[in-house]
């Protein structure tokens, strides 16, 4: 191969495109100079826009998704087509036979293709393999994956159906894919066999463990090979990027480059390469600051009976890796411990319900219900309930209002790819007040050092950093969270989505000239 004439994809900070703030704004001149000429599909499980019927009549939803946030930006730019599963009952009612759907409804700049799964497929590729095995497989919080080849085979069928559908999305087009996460690591491969000229990128948005960890999959080898489809592969954080070459170089055959941080097999290359995910801090914060959400945050806090109360908050899906029954068991410990914490502090959790067809999530709902109920018959008097739980999702605007009012948030995750409840939380407090508890198992700790982080397990630990950020006075409070916004701020998701798209016109480039596009 002739020696290239740059470096490959490692220095674009350096370089001119690569500005120091990302804004929307300079994120759509980015998108529309590398996609000059592309094709862009994005695809992931989750659609952007879901129809249901409510009361007889279609309503359209957004549903809550740092991820929907992060690339709507990127398609309204584009143009393009987000190809993903139709789980909404009234998504078929408004498509056309292909599945498509103009979006966003109210000024459309993009289409949503829709992909139809049979319930047995749902079933067993979704909540099976990903859910089941993937999930706790990646995060190693000590849940035992469950492998069942009827999974696999599901899994194996779904990807197959969406490669099918992409391909017939790009025809003969010069087109980039966007794959998102960990539902379709076998998508990449078909892809490539299918149209080896295909740019193609995913975006895995949970941890990638360790190679004794990820060997006890039957089918690691085949995983693998999949994800070396890719022309880039991203991860939240350079650790995980570390243990998926460690992975390559323990499992199937290639060529491992530490130094450039890449996988070359049957003579194609793989860029492994962390994109920190994040938010858009200033329009959240814009959000926080107005005047109905403070009339909103009043509203919850009469109508929960907080007056005079302290606030921890807990925002989560109900979920084994967020640490939730480790954070009650370090709040009781919080009352058993210091006595004065008791009628003067009111520990909040928000549990949106999640993959609830799945025993080991049942078995968690039920475990929590337990211990929020022991906790308040062991502390609650007459006008004062210790924790109160609110186990139904909540939209993005009742949760900024409980952000405002929550002097501490506690993000306990025993293991997460990135935990965007702590980034939004620092967004949310414009008023430079609030202390945030952060599990320094989470890739946002790598960020987000000025949060008093801890040991999730050593409940002991926890209990002591919420009484900290209970009693730390004013002038530190402001102080962290001024340098916590600042890292924020910085870091946005248009920078993430921005670093992705600029890599791929610095890989395109490359393939240019090797003559493989
Ligand atoms: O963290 C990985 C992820 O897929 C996120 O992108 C998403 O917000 C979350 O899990 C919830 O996933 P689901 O689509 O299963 O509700």
């Amino acid at each position: 191969m002739r020696e290239l004439p740059f470096s490959p994809v490692d220095t674009l900070e350096s370089t001119e495109e690569f500005p120091r703030f990302w804004t929307r704004e300079t994120l759509h001149q980015v998108v529309e100079r590398v996609l000059q000429g592309y094709k862009l599909i994005v695809v992931s499980n989750r659609e952007p826009y879901v129809h249901r019927l409510e009361g007889g009549h279609v309503v359209c939803e957004r549903p809550v998704s740092g991820l929907v946030t992060a690339l709507e930006p990127v398609m309204r730019a584009s143009g393009g087509t987000w190809i993903a599963h139709g789980s909404g009952n009234a998504d078929r009612e408004v498509a056309d036979a292909a599945g498509r759907v103009p979006v966003p409804p109210e000024a459309p700049s993009y289409t949503l293709r829709r992909v139809w799964l049979s319930k047995e497929d749902e079933q067993d590729y979704y909540y099976g393999f990903a859910n089941q095995a993937l999930w706790p497989l990646c995060h190693i919080v000590f849940q035992r994956p469950v492998f069942r080849t009827e999974h696999w085979n599901a899994y194996r069928r779904v990807n197959r159906q969406f490669a099918e559908i992409i391909l017939d999305e790009v025809r003969d087009l010069a087109s980039i894919v966007l794959i998102q996460d960990y539902h379709f690591a076998l998508l990449p491969r078909m892809l490539r066999e299918a149209q080896p000229r295909l740019l193609i990128a995913q975006f895995w948005h949970i941890p990638w463990p360790n190679p004794e960890a990820f060997r006890i999959c039957p089918w690691s080898e085949e995983i693998l090979d999949g994800l070396l489809g890719n022309d880039l592969l991203g991860f939240h954080i350079r650790y995980h990027c570390q243990n998926f070459l460690e992975t390559i170089a323990a499992t199937v055959e290639a060529r491992v480059d530490e130094e450039q941080s890449c996988i070359t097999r049957r003579g194609r290359t793989t860029f492994v390469r962390p994109f920190p995910i994040s938010l858009d801090i200033d329009a959240i914060s814009e959000e926080a600051r107005s005047p109905v959400l403070a009339e909103r945050a009043e509203a919850l806090r009469r109508e929960l009976g907080l007056h005079g109360q302290r606030i921890v908050l807990g925002v989560d899906r109900i979920d084994y890796t967020k640490g939730i029954p480790e954070r009650l068991r370090a709040f009781d410990q919080l009352l058993q411990s210091h006595p004065e914490h008791r009628g003067q502090v009111t520990f909040v959790q928000i549990g949106a319900p999640s993959r609830s067809r799945i025993p080991t999530y049942k078995a968690l709902a039920a475990e929590l219900d337990s211990l929020v109920a022991d906790i308040n018959w062991k502390y609650a008097t007459d006008r004062w309930t210790p924790v109160i739980y609110l186990d139904v999702a909540h939209s993005p605007q009742e949760v900024l209002a409980f952000y405002r009012l929550a002097d501490v948030c506690v993000v306990s995750a025993l293991h997460d790819g990135m935990n965007l409840v702590a980034k939004e939380y620092v967004a949310a407090r414009p008023d430079l007040d609030g202390v945030l508890v952060l599990s320094r198992f989470t890739g946002v700790a790598r960020e987000l050092e000025e949060a008093l982080q801890v040991n999730p397990y050593a409940v002991d630990d926890l209990a002591h950093a919420l009484h900290l950020a209970l009693t730390m006075d004013a002038s530190e409070r402001r102080a962290r969270m001024a340098a916590l916004r600042d890292t924020v701020a910085r870091n946005s998701i248009y920078r993430w989505a921005g670093k992705i798209v600029s890599a791929m016109g610095r890989i395109a480039a490359r393939r240019r000239f090797e003559g493989t596009l």
